[in-house]
């Protein structure tokens, strides 16, 4: 299959006169979201009502869909399962590798990786008490840092500001050398760039859906569990849908079969109705193609605003290969130049304390898109545009 990244581009809503450099953190809409989420709350919910949990198969969209997502993170079908957000999965992900090595108490992470996952981890950590403890290292001394006194291995792929990519298959191989599992968090990996989940020999992967996947706004989470694992992983999140049979509503838990287990509770059915419309375009297309196509345009933008606007300090690998699907600067003034793009219909955003984040998602982003972001970038630095109070004044989300 070679993808046709013009027929991607075209079913997509993409609002006229913006350059959408921001895909990496919410995807756009694809133009038959519409018709399906109207479809999914007037025809579906509105007139199947409750017999919709059946009879449009609303029960069986998180497997389904997780089916799909599989195909692009090399998991095989029945392994990922789809629902709550990705904070609670990175929860569920950890518990569950925690319990799987007992006697070992030490979870490891990076410095770099998400805020939210390290929270979680901490809070986690503070439940379970008798000792866990979670240990952060730089990104770049986690291979070395992982010995046999460890129980999990937590890291996100792709770093959610600088790009830089972990080596997954080599870690996980360390890692398992040395008795540790490891939940990696696909966040900015899942529909950025291939991804082996069998081939790496992975145990766990969590991701979200709403980036790359374009589910929309507030879009549900995905888990992995590897089949050798995924009958002896114990949920903590023990919710009735994980249980073997939710509707012989026992009062005792026993988990459901496989992956299934990782269900908590109601699955966001319109949300899920959405992320099916962007699934029917990811179906028609390879990673791989995906995945060069994204190296050209990311390997562009960095030629052009080296060339152009001195002053921004590349914070990405230079290393395509080794740099996810994203391209971030550094400079003291980023909140402003950011805030100057995006009132010049140049969408990224702004990652504290310095970083200006722009997302190249071939399914809609062209070289033209490219270019024209450059320029704009270019006029905004050469003129000080950016040096207005108005830009200047932070809003809640960045
Ligand atoms: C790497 C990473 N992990 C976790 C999260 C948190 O996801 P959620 O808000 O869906 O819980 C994000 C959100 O952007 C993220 O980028």
């Amino acid at each position: 299959m070679t993808a046709d990244f013009d027929k991607t581009r075209a079913a997509f809503h993409l609002p006229k006169g913006v350059i959408y450099l921001d895909g990496n953190s919410l995807g756009p809409m694809p133009r038959a979201a519409v018709e399906r989420v109207r479809g999914c709350v007037a025809d579906e919910w509105g007139e199947l009502l409750i017999t919709g949990w059946n009879k449009a198969g609303w029960m069986d969209l998180p497997a389904k869909l997780g089916d799909r997502i599989g195909r692009l993170i090399g998991a095989a079908p029945g392994t990922v399962v789809l629902g709550d957000t990705l904070s609670i999965k990175v929860y569920q992900a950890l518990a569950s590798a925690l319990e799987l090595n007992p006697g070992r108490k030490v979870i490891l992470s990076d410095t770099g990786n998400f805020p939210s996952d390290l929270y979680m981890a901490d809070g986690l950590v503070r439940t379970l008490g008798q000792g866990y403890e979670l240990r952060t290292v730089a990104p770049e001394d986690v291979e070395a840092a992982i010995t046999p006194d460890l129980a999990v291995l937590m890291l996100t792929e792709v770093d959610y500001r600088t790009g830089r990519k972990h080596d997954m298959k080599h870690l996980i191989a360390k890692a398992h050398a040395a008795g540790v599992l490891v939940v990696w968090d696909l966040a900015h990996s899942a529909g950025a760039l291939p991804v082996d989940l069998s081939g790496a020999d992975a145990d766990f992967a969590v991701g979200c859906t709403y980036k790359y996947l374009n589910s929309g706004p507030g879009g549900p989470a995905f888990i992995y569990v590897a089949p050798r694992l995924a009958d002896r992983a114990r949920p903590a999140l023990s919710g009735w849908l994980g249980h073997e049979q939710p509707f012989a509503f026992d009062i005792g838990y026993r988990p459901g079969r496989g992956i299934e287990r990782m269900r908590v509770g109601t699955p966001p059915v319109l949300q899920l109705a959405a992320l099916e419309a962007s699934m029917d375009i990811w179906d028609t297309v390879e990673m791989a193609d995906v995945r060069a196509r994204a190296i050209e345009l990311t390997e562009a933008f960095i030629k052009g605003v080296e060339a152009a606007c001195p002053s921004l300090t590349l914070a990405s690998p230079r290393d395509a290969q080794v740099r996810g699907s994203q391209v971030s600067f550094r400079h003291k003034e980023g909140y402003a130049i950011m805030q100057a793009l995006i009132a010049r219909g140049v969408i990224g955003d702004f990652r504290a304390p310095d970083i200006l984040r722009f997302g190249f998602t071939p399914l809609y982003t062209t070289m033209d898109d490219v270019t024209g972001a450059v320029a704009i970038l270019a006029e905004v630095m050469e003129k000080n545009l950016w040096d207005q109070p108005q830009y200047k004044m932070r809003s809640k989300v960045t």
